[in-house]
């Protein structure tokens, strides 16, 4: 009886271990950099409540979505020069010399994360998009945006807004494409292999993710001939934009909520206050293992209250005449930030294909049953997969 039973809880332990364990990941060959990257640029002063406390952010969301708030022209008070230079924490992967290789994907993440949302640490080989790059023989650049992880956090009134991050991505490009991303920064640590140190790509494919995919577009938009592609995930020109306001991130003030992570956020910096903001804003009911929730809420980062007010202008404003490459827009089919929940029936393609007039391609995927934290979600990597093949069809 008792051998009986022990040869079935054997047999049980071999069945789950056989499928909970899939081949360890490959080593990876990267390096992680303290990137200096300078800004010449204009911002926005804003007619904004300041935030000090999470009665202040709460204060903020409300007057933001006040119907009587003054809005556009009106909310601005004047320009900003902003003329300085930045430290970025950024991390350069490059896999073995292969065909793709000499193609650099350089990811922007979105608010409310730092470049771990590129690479979830829980089952990385279900979620990571590094992993999934790498493994499909590109090389990756992942950065904190300014404000987040590693990078530098400026005043979150005048200085972090979103056309000055469009400015760093540009930074970032130009310093990649020359080969000097990792001679011109600190090296912080990694691996010592001169085919990552001296990594210069032939081709840079830009992908964002919300706000990282806003950053994107800027870039696409201002400086059309520095991209060789974009896939902008978490994002689409849908009718149903302004549905749902700011007030559903359930924002607090960054170092009230938690004052030992968020001990170097000053004022002005927000973050969702619980988990569960972090459920509505990234996570369909479905389409999340618990686990993931719990790792996406781990990792949050702060956002500063004008990068949100900034938003709009970071667009050159209509179309991206210089943009001659392919471009894909990929979204959740529950995106609740961007389709109120349900993309299905809110965008058009003609107009979406009107503001890229000279690219070669224009695509949008909706990734079935998901939310808009893509790479949180369970079947990302299937959702990765479609984004490869439309650059593979592009000749990337
Ligand atoms: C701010 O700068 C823009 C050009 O960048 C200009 O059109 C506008 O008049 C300026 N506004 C103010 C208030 O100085
Ligand atoms: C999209 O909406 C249309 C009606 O507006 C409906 O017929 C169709 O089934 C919907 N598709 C999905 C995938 O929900
Ligand atoms: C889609 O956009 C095009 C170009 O802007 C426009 O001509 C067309 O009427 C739009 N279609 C619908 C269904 O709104
Ligand atoms: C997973 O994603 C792929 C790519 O978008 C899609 O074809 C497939 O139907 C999805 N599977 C499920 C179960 O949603």
């Amino acid at each position: 009886m008792a051998s009986v039973l022990i040869a079935l809880v054997v047999a049980a332990l071999s069945i789950k271990k056989g499928k909970a364990a899939p081949s360890p990941p490959s080593p990876r060959s990267c390096v992680q950099l303290e990137i200096p990257v300078s800004v010449d640029t204009v911002t926005t002063k804003w007619l904004q409540p300041r935030v000090d406390s999470s009665i202040d952010a709460v204060d903020w969301m409300s007057y933001m979505t006040t119907w009587t708030s003054p809005k556009g022209d009106a909310a601005i008070l004047g320009n900003i020069t902003v003329k300085q230079t930045f430290k970025i924490n950024g991390q350069l992967c490059v896999p073995p010399k292969g065909a793709k290789s000499d193609i650099l994907q350089l990811a922007t993440h979105g608010v409310g994360f730092d470049k771990r949302y590129w690479d979830a640490e829980v089952k990385p080989q279900e979620y990571s998009y590094v992993e999934a790059v790498l493994a499909q023989g590109y090389s990756i650049f992942t950065y904190d945006r300014l404000g987040t992880g590693g990078s530098d956090k400026p005043d979150a009134y005048d200085i972090l807004q979103t056309n000055v991050q469009v400015e760093i991505l540009r930074g970032l490009t130009t310093l990649a494409r020359s080969g000097k991303l990792v001679s011109s920064s600190k090296k912080l640590g990694g691996t010592s292999d001169d085919h990552v140190l001296k990594y210069k790509p032939k081709k840079i494919v830009h992908v964002g993710h919300s706000l990282g995919s806003v950053i994107t577009l800027g870039l696409v938009g201002a400086y059309g001939a520095e991209s060789d592609g974009a896939i902008a995930t978490g994002f689409l020109y849908t009718n149903k934009l302004s549905t749902v306001n700011v007030a559903t991130w359930g924002f607090q003030f960054a170092r009230e909520n938690d004052p030992v992570n968020f001990k170097d956020r000053g004022s002005g910096y927000v973050v969702q206050g619980t988990k569960y903001n972090t459920q509505l804003q990234f996570l369909k009911k479905g389409a999340f293992e618990p686990a993931l929730l719990d790792y996406a809420f781990k990792i949050r980062q702060p956002n500063s209250v004008s990068e949100f007010v900034s938003i709009g202008g970071s667009f050159s404003g209509g179309e991206a005449t210089n943009f001659k490459a392919p471009i894909q827009f990929v979204i959740g089919e529950h995106d609740y930030g961007f389709c109120a929940g349900d993309c299905n029936g809110t965008y058009n393609i003609t107009m979406i294909k009107g503001l890229y007039p000279a690219a070669t391609a224009v695509d949008v995927h909706i990734q079935p049953k998901t939310g808009h934290g893509l790479t949180l979600s369970t079947n990302a990597t299937a959702g990765y997969k479609v984004s490869f093949d439309f650059l593979e069809k592009a000749g990337l």
